[in-house]
């Protein structure tokens, strides 16, 4: 098989658009950033099928649709186990979210993250040509540069971490973390969300690892190689996500939501259902807002749609209880006859939908513990109708807050915080609601998916 020149290589995890047993329930913010960039520019997605097969084959799954080659494998159920499960999702995801207290480590998983990442190199490489770009994406493909260099590919090679990095101490817990990021520095250019991520990976790279580094220019040496990492934030689809406007999808789904909640405010939460995205700490915030304010209870009305993720993971078991619970608790102490204050719903829905439901919510809280960006806030933003807009609340600890200053910043370990905040929301008059929307819509606009992709092969082509 081989590859058409000068292409764009794709290689993640995920690939948008299947729907394999391993799937997830909505789309994440990867797949729907990298579908947008592949449809623009064409080339090829490369990952995995998010189907498992009793024995590994090898065999490479191909087909074409919008300009995109897609290319995937089949995983064995202890490759699913122990690199999916074990060292992406109960390993580096919680270490790297600063969740040490749910950080698992197994030889296996370690093992297990070798050999897939080496049968997705397998994969990759049968497509890359001579004059390719690689682009390769996220905390489970760490080690594929490597990979791909010992096979003798000397193309262009990028890296983009779509979540946090976390602090040195906290990285250095992390059994053989060295051979990690001896093989991440294989890369040529390696992408982060934000500066504070940023700073993280290259305060490693010179206090552990002893790597020559230039904060400056992101440049660092080790073992004889020199790559470079630099910021770039990831955006939305700007235009084809406010192009959903028009849809009868999304126009049905803003009826739904307002004709539910009559005269009451809508408030809404969209996430996967994770442990980082701070899910029970924001129902706490809403439960301290009715305790301190009982005459708004019927004012309000809280959405949260958290479809749910990694249900393979204890952890993630864990967390829907949890949150469960913490929905009936507010809505035993606050609901009426009538209505209960916080609808706790499962499901996914289309983009077009979350347009609609965005589009009619007048708040929006979005408040992970820590979260590389979060493109919740970014579409919400983008939702808005820019003469009657509604008003985001942002956590402090996303990446997005580093761009979307102009949302109502809040610390989501504090629950008075979040009741004051939620509070400011429902009083702000239109005036500021506008302003406030019109510097954030700027932002999400101007540093949308398209600028970020351009941005990043820019750099990758001329390091
Ligand atoms: O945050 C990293 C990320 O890749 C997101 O972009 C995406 O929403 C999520 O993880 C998907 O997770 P999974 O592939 O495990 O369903």
């Amino acid at each position: 098989m081989t590859g058409q020149r000068d292409q764009l290589v794709v290689v993640s995890n995920r690939v948008s658009g299947l729907t394999g047993r391993g799937a997830p329930g909505a789309q994440g913010g990867l797949a729907g950033a990298l579908e947008a960039v592949l449809k623009r520019r064409g080339g090829t997605w490369c990952g995995w099928s998010g189907n498992e097969r009793g024995e590994f084959t090898g065999d490479v799954h191909i087909n074409y649709r919008d300009g995109i080659r897609k290319a995937t494998i089949d995983l064995e159920p202890q490759d699913v186990e122990e690199y999916y499960n074990g060292y992406a999702n109960s390993t580096i995801w919680p270490l790297f979210h600063c969740r040490l207290d749910l950080t698992r480590y197994e030889r296996n998983f370690g093992k297990g993250y070798e050999r897939v990442n080496k049968r997705i190199t397998d994969c990759a490489a049968q497509l890359i040509g001579p004059g390719d770009l690689v682009w390769v994406h996220d905390y489970h493909l760490m080690a594929l540069g490597k990979g791909l260099r010992m096979r003798g590919i000397a193309n262009r090679i990028g890296f983009f971490l779509h979540i946090p990095w976390p602090p040195v101490r906290l990285f250095s817990s992390l059994p053989f973390h060295e051979r990690l990021v001896s093989s991440l520095l294989k890369y040529d250019l390696i992408g982060f969300q934000c500066d504070e991520w940023l700073e993280n990976f290259l305060h490693y790279c010179r206090k552990d690892l002893g790597a020559a580094v230039d904060e400056q220019s992101g440049r660092i040496k080790y073992e004889g190689v020199t790559t470079h990492a630099r910021v770039y934030p990831v955006g939305i689809d700007f235009d084809h996500f406010t192009a959903l406007a028009d849809t009868p999808e999304a126009q049905e789904a803003a009826w739904w939501l307002r004709s539910s909640t009559r005269e009451r405010i809508a408030m809404i939460g969209v996430d996967r259902l994770d442990y980082s995205k701070g899910l029970p700490e924001r129902l706490d915030g809403i439960g301290c807002f009715f305790e301190r304010h009982p005459e708004r209870t019927h004012d309000l009305v809280f959405v949260q749609i958290a479809p749910p993720s990694r249900e393979d993971v204890k952890s993630y078991r864990d967390i829907r209880a949890r949150l469960e619970r913490k929905t009936r608790q507010i809505n035993d102490a606050f609901s009426e006859v009538e209505f209960d204050p916080i609808r706790y719903v499962k499901r996914g829905f289309s983009q077009a939908q979350l347009y609609g439901l965005y589009r009619a919510a007048r708040i929006a809280l979005v408040t992970p513990l820590r979260d590389g960006m979060n493109l919740v806030a970014k579409e919400y933003v983008a939702a808005q109708d820019r003469l009657d807009p509604g008003v985001l609340i942002l956590s402090r600890f996303a990446g997005a807050a580093r761009q979307l200053d102009s949302a109502l910043i809040v610390n989501p370990h504090n629950p008075v915080e979040i009741a004051q905040a939620i509070r400011a929301a429902m009083d702000m008059p239109l005036e500021e609601r506008r302003s406030r929307w019109e510097r954030l819509a700027d932002n999400v606009r101007d540093e949308n998916v398209h600028v970020w992709a351009g941005n990043f092969l820019h750099d990758l082509e001329s390091v």
